[in-house]
């Protein structure tokens, strides 16, 4: 069944935005709409119809959102949208050497989500920048087990 799959892209230096550009290949491949926003460019009200989302950011500092992502998780956090028609799946991208720090944003834009009622399919994929694995390539494989195995028939959405 096709899905329609927003992909919300926080990045500091473009990888997170390249992995959700070939994420939405291979969503589109398979016969799914799939759309990649910039955290940036949209408001909290782009989950007000709900639907299906994977949250794609990158980790910087010492465990911070993304600079582009800032002003979006800032606003679902004053404003508290309910977001119980939401179901999404995160892709962090980090790096083990930052420790306790590792995949931080990713963390805690899913303990938001939940939090405000939305659903996560699945485990988020974590890439470590340090394992030498190529963050498309195994984001790519990811997203594919997720839609047929997480994601279920109806995309879990209402
Ligand atoms: C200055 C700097 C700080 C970083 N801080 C963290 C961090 O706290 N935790 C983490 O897991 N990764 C951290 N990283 C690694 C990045 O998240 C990782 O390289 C990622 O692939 C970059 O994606 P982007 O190009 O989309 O921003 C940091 C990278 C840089 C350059």
């Amino acid at each position: 069944m096709a899905m329609r799959i927003k992909l919300l892209v926080g990045t500091m230096t473009g990888t997170a935005e390249l992995v959700a550009q070939e994420v939405q290949q291979t969503l589109q491949n398979d016969g799914h709409d799939a759309e990649v926003l910039m955290m940036d460019a949209v408001g909290v009200d782009v989950f007000a119809r709900g639907g299906v989302f994977i949250v794609c950011t990158s980790t910087h500092g010492y465990g911070d959102i993304p600079d582009n992502a800032v002003e979006f998780f800032e606003n679902l956090e004053r404003r508290r949208p309910r977001l119980d028609s939401v179901t999404y799946g995160v892709i962090a991208l980090g790096d083990g050497t930052y420790g306790e720090n590792f995949c931080k944003a990713g963390d805690r834009f899913d303990e938001l989500l939940s939090k405000l009622g939305a659903r996560r399919a699945g485990k988020p994929l974590r890439h470590d920048a340090n394992s030498g694995d190529v963050p498309e390539e195994v984001a790519t494989q990811w997203v594919t087990q997720w839609v047929k195995d997480d994601l279920g028939p109806a995309g879990g959405a209402a």
